[in-house]
């Protein structure tokens, strides 16, 4: 059995944790609305419709952002019809799943629902079918205090008080054909500069994000990036990019690699932003927004277009496994190995849609086996990120040939240190850690995920069959294969 070693060393430093990497998104799409985060008539209900089982688990996992409201939905959504009195709201065609929108939960549903989950909002307009005025028209009603006719529009629906939302998505994946109102390069950095710019003139504080390519893999991507930077650099604040790793596009080894392809990705993303930087002249540097990743088994989606106009269908609602969550692990991993540069992350998405909480109308919610790795970094993760030196078996995949089959990031804080690493090979392997710059530190916890059957899922009548294993901690410990862990460690003398 060949040994992975991953030396560490507070000097190692990557850059601080931004809480918000471990953001959500909540999509009217399918189930994550209607019957997920929202169902009056539900047992568990509050008044106002809310789900508060749901709301438990959304507190237990940790979110801290949630992007909303698309996704696609939103390059069609007019904001105005989700707000003022439940029963003036029009019923609706989605033009980006073809569904019907009751418009029952719109902006102020969400943002108490955001209140109630410690979430921050992070807001999308409409550069689809709309465009600036429409951008602004929303700032003003959500983010002045009063005087004005959007915000007096505000408080005429019973919300006195700013949202005062900070973080702005100026659309959402324009460059894909899919796209309602779809864009070229070109055509998109001017209208997300106006945009910016008429928002920025509303309330200079927001931040915005700018749409990067929607997959690496679009044979727009970085030429897409540079062209709408050049346009749009000194409105915005992030360029995003989406990444989903489908299980069953390549071989199961590469799929078991994907946090390879991230971080291939997010360089290529940040290298892009930093180009532009330099041919435009500018300091400020654009961060990157990761506002929709995860698993997704992509070969199994069935296109709108290929389906009837349904209310609320069941849309992508994936039962997720042992090596899905491990991958997920992973993927976090690599969302902090870039913690300088990569400040905000939104898994896509939170309730039903390729999910960690899954629900039944009507019926109970429960946790996916991408829940626990995601609740635990979010828990785990603060303070500053440290890159390991790691030497580790190699394992051979068809799309990135051989990669190192062990993967791992550490976070101190304080006292407190965490080791995050994979095992995303089908073989045991020890991990050795050699930890003496921190001088004399205590092992916590060793927590682990991992199962003989890697296949296993979570489901409403089994909900807790894949869990977290908990285990005494230490300096050599042994991960079984496709397996994710985080180690405790908490330091009591310096070196
Ligand atoms: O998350 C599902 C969909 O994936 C989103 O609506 C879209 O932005 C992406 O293509």
């Amino acid at each position: 059995m060949t040994v992975a070693r991953l030396t560490l060393d507070p000097a190692f430093v990557v850059g601080p944790v931004d809480r918000r990497l471990f953001g959500s998104f909540v999509e009217h799409m399918g189930r994550c609305v209607y019957t997920g985060v929202f169902e009056p008539g539900h047992p568990r209900a509050d008044a106002g419709g809310l789900r508060t089982d749901v709301l438990d688990l959304v507190r237990e996992l940790g979110v801290t952002t949630v992007r909303y409201p698309g996704g696609n939905f939103v390059s069609a959504y007019r904001w105005e019809d989700g707000v003022g009195p439940a029963g003036d709201r029009p019923r609706r065609l989605d033009l980006a799943w073809r569904t019907l929108e009751s418009n029952a939960f719109g902006l102020n549903e969400f943002m108490r629902w955001a209140g109630l989950a410690g979430a921050e909002p992070m807001m999308a307009v409409n550069l689809g079918t709309r465009g600036p005025a429409e951008a602004a028209e929303l700032v003003e009603y959500c983010n002045l205090d009063a005087g004005t006719a959007a915000a007096d529009l505000r408080r005429e629906h019973g919300v006195a008080r700013p949202h005062d939302i900070r973080l702005w998505c100026l659309g959402n994946e324009m460059d894909g054909p899919w796209q309602i109102g779809s864009r070229t390069a070109e055509e998109y950095g001017r209208i997300a500069a106006r945009a910016g710019h008429a928002m920025k003139r509303v309330d200079p504080g927001i931040e915005l994000v700018a749409c990067g390519s929607s997959d690496a893999g679009m044979p727009t991507f970085a030429a897409w990036e540079a062209t709408v930077l050049e346009h749009a650099y000194d409105q915005v604040d992030y360029l995003s990019l989406h990444a989903y790793y489908d299980p069953e596009q390549y071989d199961e080894a590469s799929f078991r690699a994907s946090a390879v392809h991230l971080d291939a990705s997010i360089d290529a993303v940040l290298a892009t932003a930093d180009h532009v930087r330099a041919k435009l002249r500018r300091t400020k540097r654009i961060n990157l927004a990761l506002d929709e990743w995860n698993v997704w088994y992509k070969s199994r989606h069935v296109e709108p277009e290929n389906r009837g106009i349904e209310d609320n269908p069941a849309l992508i609602e994936d039962d997720f496994t042992v090596t899905d969550a491990m991958v997920v692990g992973n993927l976090l991993i690599s969302m902090l190995r870039h913690a300088d540069r990569l400040t905000v992350g939104c898994q896509a998405q939170l309730v039903n849609i390729i999910a960690p909480i899954r629900t039944l109308p009507g019926g109970p919610a429960w946790r996916q086996t991408i829940f626990h790795p995601f609740a635990r970094t979010a828990r785990l993760a603060r303070g500053t990120v440290l890159r390991p030196a790691l030497t580790a078996p190699p394992m051979t995949t068809g799309r990135y040939g051989d990669v190192p089959a062990v993967d791992a990031v550490a976070t101190l804080d304080g006292r407190d240190l965490t080791v995050f690493a994979v095992n995303r090979g089908t073989e045991p392997i020890p991990l050795r850690l050699d930890l003496r710059a921190f001088g004399v530190l205590r092992p916590g916890e060793h927590l682990v995920l991992a199962n003989a059957d890697p296949h296993l899922t979570n489901t409403a009548d089994n909900p807790d069959r894949v869990t977290l294993a908990v285990r005494p901690g230490g300096t050599e410990v042994l991960m079984p294969p496709v397996s994710w862990h985080a180690l405790s460690y908490v330091l009591m003398r310096e070196a």
